[in-house]
């Protein structure tokens, strides 16, 4: 199974942005330690603080080109109707994850563009938040699979 993992602009700066609230860990280092607890999927990661490079990359890993996503868009979940749009076309399975609980932050981080089009959205459990997407994920296209062959 192919799941790519895609975060958004600032998250190439964890472990020094804001370590109270994104905690101390770069993603770089957090991701060995994913791989390592998923041996049998192949996880592929990509970050970028442009929207329309993440948009391209999506565009490139749906229509069958990959089995699912689990995205943190950052602030652009926020703000980009764009993104929203793309997974709507793109039919890639989804896990929203944000590290920290933005409902429980300034108002404007309570709205998501696109948990309108995701399986599941998990938010304040920090870098574990990613380890629980992706055994969603895994779940969900398992459950998904086995439907299809019976
Ligand atoms: C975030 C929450 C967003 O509101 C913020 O803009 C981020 C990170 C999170 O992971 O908690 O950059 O997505």
């Amino acid at each position: 199974m192919l799941i790519w993992i895609i975060n958004g602009p600032n998250l190439n700066l964890l472990g020094r942005r804001e370590p109270e609230i994104y905690g101390h860990r770069s993603f770089e280092q957090y991701f060995e330690e994913l791989k390592a607890a998923f041996p049998r999927l192949d996880l592929r990661y990509f970050q970028s603080n442009h929207e329309g490079a993440i948009l391209d990359h999506l565009q490139s890993i749906g229509f069958g080109q990959s089995d699912g996503l689990v995205f943190n868009p950052a602030a652009f979940t926020h703000t980009s109707i764009a993104i929203g749009d793309c997974l709507a076309a793109i039919q890639l399975p989804c896990v929203e994850v944000h590290i920290s609980d933005i409902y429980k932050r300034e108002a404007f981080r309570h709205h998501s563009y696109i948990k309108p089009y995701c399986i599941d959205s998990i938010v304040g459990q920090g870098l574990d938040g990613y380890r629980s997407a992706v055994a969603k994920l895994s779940e969900y296209l398992s459950a998904r699979e086995a439907r299809t062959q019976s």
